[in-house]
Protein backbone atom coordinates (compact mmCIF):
# COMPACT_ATOMS: atom_id res chain seq x y z
CA UNK A 1 0.00 0.00 0.00
CA UNK A 2 1.36 3.51 -0.75
CA UNK A 3 2.03 5.96 2.03
CA UNK A 4 -0.48 8.20 3.08
CA UNK A 5 1.72 10.59 3.92
CA UNK A 6 5.01 11.16 2.02
CA UNK A 7 7.45 13.97 3.07
CA UNK A 8 10.76 15.00 0.97
CA UNK A 9 13.09 18.40 1.48
CA UNK A 10 10.63 20.02 2.98
CA UNK A 11 11.27 23.58 3.89
CA UNK A 12 8.84 26.36 4.65
CA UNK A 13 10.34 30.03 5.97
CA UNK A 14 7.86 32.53 7.43
CA UNK A 15 7.94 35.57 5.25
CA UNK A 16 10.05 37.56 7.63
CA UNK A 17 12.75 34.79 6.69
CA UNK A 18 12.67 33.36 9.64
CA UNK A 19 13.38 29.37 8.49
CA UNK A 20 10.98 27.16 10.28
CA UNK A 21 11.31 23.83 8.21
CA UNK A 22 14.47 22.83 7.16
CA UNK A 23 15.22 19.52 4.83
CA UNK A 24 12.57 17.48 6.28
CA UNK A 25 11.74 14.41 4.74
CA UNK A 26 9.88 11.17 6.32
CA UNK A 27 7.11 8.56 5.28
CA UNK A 28 3.87 7.61 7.08
CA UNK A 29 2.02 4.53 6.47
CA UNK A 30 -1.87 3.94 7.68
CA UNK A 31 -2.45 3.44 11.02
CA UNK A 32 0.50 4.99 12.43
CA UNK A 33 -0.03 6.84 15.73
CA UNK A 34 2.99 9.67 16.04
CA UNK A 35 4.20 11.94 18.29
CA UNK A 36 5.55 15.13 17.12
CA UNK A 37 7.45 17.06 20.17
CA UNK A 38 10.59 19.33 20.38
CA UNK A 39 10.58 22.95 22.39
CA UNK A 40 9.26 25.68 21.61
CA UNK A 41 9.67 27.17 18.67
CA UNK A 42 10.65 24.47 16.59
CA UNK A 43 8.49 24.23 13.84
CA UNK A 44 6.14 21.65 15.03
CA UNK A 45 3.10 24.07 14.27
CA UNK A 46 4.02 25.35 10.85
CA UNK A 47 4.68 21.46 9.94
CA UNK A 48 0.96 20.11 10.79
CA UNK A 49 -0.04 23.80 8.82
CA UNK A 50 1.57 22.95 6.16
CA UNK A 51 -0.07 19.09 5.82
CA UNK A 52 -3.67 20.14 6.63
CA UNK A 53 -3.15 22.38 2.99
CA UNK A 54 -2.89 25.61 5.09
CA UNK A 55 0.65 26.78 4.13
CA UNK A 56 0.94 27.44 -0.29
CA UNK A 57 4.38 28.75 -0.03
CA UNK A 58 6.78 25.78 1.23
CA UNK A 59 9.94 24.07 -1.17
CA UNK A 60 10.01 20.35 -1.42
CA UNK A 61 7.45 17.42 -1.96
CA UNK A 62 4.71 17.30 0.30
CA UNK A 63 1.71 14.54 -0.64
CA UNK A 64 -0.89 13.44 1.82
CA UNK A 65 -3.59 10.86 0.79
CA UNK A 66 -2.56 11.10 -2.66
CA UNK A 67 -3.07 14.78 -2.97
CA UNK A 68 -0.03 17.03 -3.94
CA UNK A 69 0.06 19.65 -1.24
CA UNK A 70 2.00 21.86 -3.94
CA UNK A 71 -0.47 22.54 -5.96
CA UNK A 72 -3.97 24.83 -5.51
CA UNK A 73 -5.85 21.71 -6.28
CA UNK A 74 -4.35 18.96 -4.20
CA UNK A 75 -4.40 21.39 -0.82
CA UNK A 76 -8.10 22.04 -1.62
CA UNK A 77 -8.66 18.32 -1.91
CA UNK A 78 -6.69 17.61 1.06
CA UNK A 79 -9.17 18.76 3.22
CA UNK A 80 -11.73 15.95 2.56
CA UNK A 81 -9.20 13.14 3.70
CA UNK A 82 -7.49 15.01 6.74
CA UNK A 83 -9.32 16.69 10.01
CA UNK A 84 -7.37 19.20 12.27
CA UNK A 85 -8.12 20.01 15.84
CA UNK A 86 -6.28 22.92 16.27
CA UNK A 87 -4.36 23.96 19.59
CA UNK A 88 -7.51 26.84 20.48
CA UNK A 89 -10.45 25.03 19.80
CA UNK A 90 -12.39 28.48 19.95
CA UNK A 91 -10.82 28.91 16.24
CA UNK A 92 -12.94 25.72 15.70
CA UNK A 93 -16.11 26.04 17.07
CA UNK A 94 -18.71 27.40 14.11
CA UNK A 95 -22.18 26.74 15.63
CA UNK A 96 -24.54 27.20 18.04
CA UNK A 97 -24.68 23.84 19.33
CA UNK A 98 -22.58 21.25 19.92
CA UNK A 99 -25.07 18.84 16.98
CA UNK A 100 -25.13 21.35 15.02
CA UNK A 101 -21.49 21.96 15.69
CA UNK A 102 -20.41 18.49 14.55
CA UNK A 103 -22.71 18.32 12.28
CA UNK A 104 -21.25 21.23 10.36
CA UNK A 105 -18.60 19.63 8.06
CA UNK A 106 -20.64 16.40 7.03
CA UNK A 107 -23.64 18.47 5.70
CA UNK A 108 -20.93 20.70 3.73
CA UNK A 109 -19.83 17.18 2.08
CA UNK A 110 -23.29 17.42 0.87
CA UNK A 111 -24.20 14.04 2.33
CA UNK A 112 -27.88 12.66 2.71
CA UNK A 113 -29.22 14.34 5.94
CA UNK A 114 -29.47 10.05 7.54
CA UNK A 115 -26.27 9.95 6.76
CA UNK A 116 -24.91 12.79 8.55
CA UNK A 117 -27.07 12.56 11.33
CA UNK A 118 -25.57 8.42 11.52
CA UNK A 119 -22.01 10.60 11.33
CA UNK A 120 -22.79 13.03 13.93
CA UNK A 121 -24.44 10.15 16.67
CA UNK A 122 -21.47 8.13 16.39
CA UNK A 123 -18.92 11.01 16.30
CA UNK A 124 -20.12 12.22 19.67
CA UNK A 125 -20.71 8.99 21.28
CA UNK A 126 -16.78 8.03 20.41
CA UNK A 127 -15.81 11.61 22.38
CA UNK A 128 -18.43 10.19 24.85
CA UNK A 129 -20.37 12.90 24.85
CA UNK A 130 -24.05 11.88 25.56
CA UNK A 131 -27.53 13.77 24.77
CA UNK A 132 -26.95 16.48 27.51
CA UNK A 133 -24.77 17.74 25.58
CA UNK A 134 -26.06 18.31 22.24
CA UNK A 135 -28.00 21.59 22.49
CA UNK A 136 -25.24 23.00 24.89
CA UNK A 137 -23.70 26.33 23.28
CA UNK A 138 -20.19 25.21 22.59
CA UNK A 139 -18.92 28.57 23.39
CA UNK A 140 -20.07 27.41 27.23
CA UNK A 141 -18.32 24.41 27.36
CA UNK A 142 -15.40 23.65 29.27
CA UNK A 143 -11.87 23.48 27.49
CA UNK A 144 -11.63 19.49 27.55
CA UNK A 145 -15.22 19.84 26.78
CA UNK A 146 -14.47 21.70 23.63
CA UNK A 147 -11.95 19.69 22.58
CA UNK A 148 -14.36 16.60 22.87
CA UNK A 149 -16.87 18.47 20.35
CA UNK A 150 -13.63 19.94 18.22
CA UNK A 151 -12.37 15.68 17.87
CA UNK A 152 -16.09 14.75 17.34
CA UNK A 153 -16.39 17.49 14.23
CA UNK A 154 -13.33 15.91 12.66
CA UNK A 155 -14.20 12.02 13.44
CA UNK A 156 -17.48 13.05 11.59
CA UNK A 157 -15.96 13.53 8.51
CA UNK A 158 -14.26 10.04 8.22
CA UNK A 159 -10.77 11.47 7.73
CA UNK A 160 -7.70 9.35 6.97
CA UNK A 161 -5.68 11.11 8.85
CA UNK A 162 -5.59 13.51 12.26
CA UNK A 163 -3.57 16.33 13.02
CA UNK A 164 -3.49 17.55 16.49
CA UNK A 165 -1.68 20.65 17.87
CA UNK A 166 -0.96 20.84 21.27
CA UNK A 167 -4.35 18.93 22.29
CA UNK A 168 -3.49 18.51 26.28
CA UNK A 169 -2.20 22.03 26.89
CA UNK A 170 -5.12 23.49 28.42
CA UNK A 171 -6.44 19.91 29.70
CA UNK A 172 -6.22 19.43 33.71
CA UNK A 173 -5.35 15.62 34.93
CA UNK A 174 -8.72 14.23 34.45
CA UNK A 175 -9.17 15.91 30.87
CA UNK A 176 -6.06 14.35 30.05
CA UNK A 177 -6.73 10.75 30.73
CA UNK A 178 -9.61 10.76 29.56
CA UNK A 179 -8.20 12.03 26.03
CA UNK A 180 -5.92 9.32 25.96
CA UNK A 181 -9.30 7.23 26.74
CA UNK A 182 -10.40 8.47 23.58
CA UNK A 183 -7.81 8.69 21.60
CA UNK A 184 -6.88 5.10 22.33
CA UNK A 185 -10.46 4.15 20.73
CA UNK A 186 -9.99 5.85 17.52
CA UNK A 187 -8.68 3.85 15.11
CA UNK A 188 -7.14 6.61 12.67
CA UNK A 189 -3.98 7.39 11.82
CA UNK A 190 -3.05 10.75 13.78
CA UNK A 191 0.13 13.18 14.00
CA UNK A 192 -0.27 15.03 17.19
CA UNK A 193 2.05 17.28 19.10
CA UNK A 194 2.74 17.85 22.34
CA UNK A 195 4.68 19.16 24.81
CA UNK A 196 3.50 16.30 27.41
CA UNK A 197 6.14 13.53 26.81
CA UNK A 198 3.53 11.50 29.30
CA UNK A 199 0.83 11.39 26.51
CA UNK A 200 3.02 11.34 23.68
CA UNK A 201 4.22 8.06 25.42
CA UNK A 202 0.91 6.77 26.25
CA UNK A 203 -1.42 7.66 22.71
CA UNK A 204 2.12 7.64 19.95
CA UNK A 205 4.03 4.17 18.90
CA UNK A 206 6.30 6.48 16.67
CA UNK A 207 7.75 9.94 17.72
CA UNK A 208 9.14 12.64 15.50
CA UNK A 209 11.59 15.12 17.37
CA UNK A 210 12.01 18.10 15.60
CA UNK A 211 14.22 20.97 16.66
CA UNK A 212 14.94 24.45 14.92
CA UNK A 213 12.97 23.11 11.97
CA UNK A 214 15.19 20.10 11.65
CA UNK A 215 13.80 16.15 12.38
CA UNK A 216 16.69 15.23 14.76
CA UNK A 217 14.86 11.94 15.20
CA UNK A 218 12.17 9.51 13.88
CA UNK A 219 11.46 5.92 15.60
CA UNK A 220 9.76 4.05 18.34
CA UNK A 221 8.46 6.28 20.95
CA UNK A 222 9.50 4.27 24.16
CA UNK A 223 13.25 4.13 22.68
CA UNK A 224 12.91 7.63 21.64
CA UNK A 225 12.01 9.39 24.99
CA UNK A 226 14.22 7.36 27.33
CA UNK A 227 17.62 8.51 25.33
CA UNK A 228 18.65 11.39 28.01
CA UNK A 229 21.47 12.98 26.23
CA UNK A 230 19.17 13.03 23.09
CA UNK A 231 15.97 14.89 24.91
CA UNK A 232 18.54 16.98 26.77
CA UNK A 233 19.67 18.47 23.97
CA UNK A 234 16.66 19.27 22.13
CA UNK A 235 15.45 21.31 25.48
CA UNK A 236 13.31 18.18 26.73
CA UNK A 237 13.31 15.29 29.35
CA UNK A 238 12.69 12.00 29.99
CA UNK A 239 9.30 11.04 31.24
CA UNK A 240 9.14 9.72 34.80
CA UNK A 241 7.06 6.54 33.74
CA UNK A 242 10.21 5.55 31.93
CA UNK A 243 12.29 3.02 34.26
CA UNK A 244 16.25 3.80 34.86
CA UNK A 245 16.67 0.42 33.29
CA UNK A 246 14.82 1.65 29.85
CA UNK A 247 17.35 4.96 30.38
CA UNK A 248 20.68 2.56 30.94
CA UNK A 249 19.56 0.31 28.06
CA UNK A 250 18.92 3.17 25.50
CA UNK A 251 22.49 5.06 26.53
CA UNK A 252 24.06 1.51 26.33
CA UNK A 253 22.12 1.27 22.42
CA UNK A 254 24.26 4.39 21.76
CA UNK A 255 23.77 6.02 18.57
CA UNK A 256 22.09 4.98 15.59
CA UNK A 257 23.30 5.01 11.87
CA UNK A 258 22.40 8.72 10.79
CA UNK A 259 19.75 8.27 7.24
CA UNK A 260 20.60 11.19 5.12
CA UNK A 261 17.59 14.12 5.70
CA UNK A 262 16.75 13.60 1.85
CA UNK A 263 16.66 9.74 1.54
CA UNK A 264 12.93 9.48 0.35
CA UNK A 265 12.60 5.56 0.78
CA UNK A 266 14.01 4.54 4.00
CA UNK A 267 10.95 2.91 6.00
CA UNK A 268 9.92 4.04 8.84
CA UNK A 269 9.50 0.90 10.56
CA UNK A 270 12.69 -0.53 9.29
CA UNK A 271 15.26 1.43 11.48
CA UNK A 272 14.93 4.19 13.69
CA UNK A 273 16.47 7.46 12.62
CA UNK A 274 18.47 10.06 14.39
CA UNK A 275 19.98 12.93 12.91
CA UNK A 276 23.43 14.19 14.03
CA UNK A 277 23.07 16.45 17.51
N1 LIG B 1 3.25 33.71 11.61
C1 LIG B 1 4.58 33.67 11.81
N2 LIG B 1 5.39 34.62 11.30
C2 LIG B 1 6.72 34.57 11.48
N3 LIG B 1 7.35 33.62 12.16
C3 LIG B 1 6.61 32.65 12.70
C4 LIG B 1 5.18 32.63 12.57
N4 LIG B 1 4.70 31.54 13.21
C5 LIG B 1 5.77 30.92 13.74
N5 LIG B 1 6.91 31.58 13.45
C6 LIG B 1 8.29 31.19 13.82
O1 LIG B 1 8.54 29.92 13.23
C7 LIG B 1 9.25 29.08 14.14
C8 LIG B 1 8.46 27.80 14.37
O2 LIG B 1 7.26 28.14 15.06
P1 LIG B 1 6.16 27.06 15.43
O3 LIG B 1 4.99 27.81 15.95
O4 LIG B 1 5.97 26.17 14.26
O5 LIG B 1 6.89 26.28 16.60
P2 LIG B 1 6.31 25.20 17.61
O6 LIG B 1 7.26 24.05 17.62
O7 LIG B 1 4.89 24.92 17.30
O8 LIG B 1 6.45 25.94 19.01
P3 LIG B 1 5.55 25.81 20.34
O9 LIG B 1 6.02 24.60 21.08
O10 LIG B 1 5.89 27.06 21.10
O11 LIG B 1 4.11 25.75 19.95
C9 LIG B 1 9.46 29.92 15.40
O12 LIG B 1 10.74 30.49 15.33
C10 LIG B 1 8.41 30.99 15.30
O13 LIG B 1 8.85 32.18 15.92
MG1 LIG C 1 3.12 25.14 18.33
Amino acid sequence: MSCLVEIQNLQYAYPQGRKALVDVSLHLNHGERVGLIGPNGAGKTTFLLVLAGLMNDFQGEVSVAGCDLSTAAGRRSVHRKLGVVFQNTDDQIVNANVYEDVAFGPLNLGLPEIEVRQRVNQALASVGLNEDYWQRIPFHLSSGEKRRVAIAGVVAMQPQIILMDEPTSDLDPRGRRELVQILSRLPITRIVSSHNLEFVLETCDRVLVLDEGRLRADGPVRRILADESLMLHHGLEVPGSISAEERRHAALAGPIPEPAPNHPHSHPHSSMKLTSL
